[in-house]
């Protein structure tokens, strides 16, 4: 019998119970590649990465849930400009396609309603297709292109800088529900 029940999607804060499955993720070759940092995170470093970032207020790290199973990480930070924070993600390695918009989706309600933000800034390198892709599909604004910024050991990277406002937002869920 096929389950025809739509999915629950949820956001939630993450736990040490999560810190396990979260560097799995982290370490992974196809997640690692799309990071500033690439080398392989050991589990001191992740704790303690955790625990640091876990006292400061300003930074949320969450989970995102489909019908109560963990398919992604997502971290919001807030900047020193009241309402104005960055925000980095990654989904599960074997997530099927389309949890990328799913977690977009979740994440960008969480940080407009729950944390009442006033702006999401993100970052994507040139040649992370998905990543800048999902921003566009989310409506993002493309605000700017950091030239050859990021060198990955060999060769140089632009970086594309993307901004979204709550208000455009709202604009965004009207079309999607429509
Ligand atoms: C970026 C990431 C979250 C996207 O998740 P996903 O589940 O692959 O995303 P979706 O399936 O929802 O697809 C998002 C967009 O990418 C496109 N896409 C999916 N796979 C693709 C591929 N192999 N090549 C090019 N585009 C692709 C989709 O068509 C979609 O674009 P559209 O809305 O214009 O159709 C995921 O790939 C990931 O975790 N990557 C590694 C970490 C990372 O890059 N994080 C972001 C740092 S800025």
């Amino acid at each position: 019998m096929t389950n025809l029940s739509p999915s629950v999607l949820s956001i939630r804060k993450m736990t040490t119970d999560d810190l396990d499955c979260v560097l799995t993720w982290r370490n992974h070759p196809d997640i690692r590649s799309y990071m500033y940092t690439k080398h392989e995170i050991t589990l001191s470093e992740h704790r303690e990465w955790f625990e640091r970032s876990s006292l400061d207020p300003h930074k949320h790290m969450l989970i995102f849930e489909v019908d109560e199973i963990a398919q992604g990480f997502v971290n919001i930070n807030e900047s020193s400009s009241a309402g104005v924070a960055s925000w980095g993600f990654y989904v599960a390695p074997d997530a099927v396609k389309g949890t990328g918009r799913k977690l977009g989706g979740a994440a960008l309600n969480y940080a407009f309603s729950t944390l009442q933000l006033h702006k999401i800034c993100g970052q994507a390198l040139s040649f992370n297709e998905r990543s800048i892709k999902l921003h566009q599909a989310l409506g993002f604004h493309q605000e700017g292109t950091l030239r050859e910024q990021y060198c990955d050991g060999k060769i140089y990277h632009s970086i594309i800088c993307f901004g979204l406002l709550s208000t455009e937002w709202q604009v965004t869920i009207k079309g999607l529900n429509k």
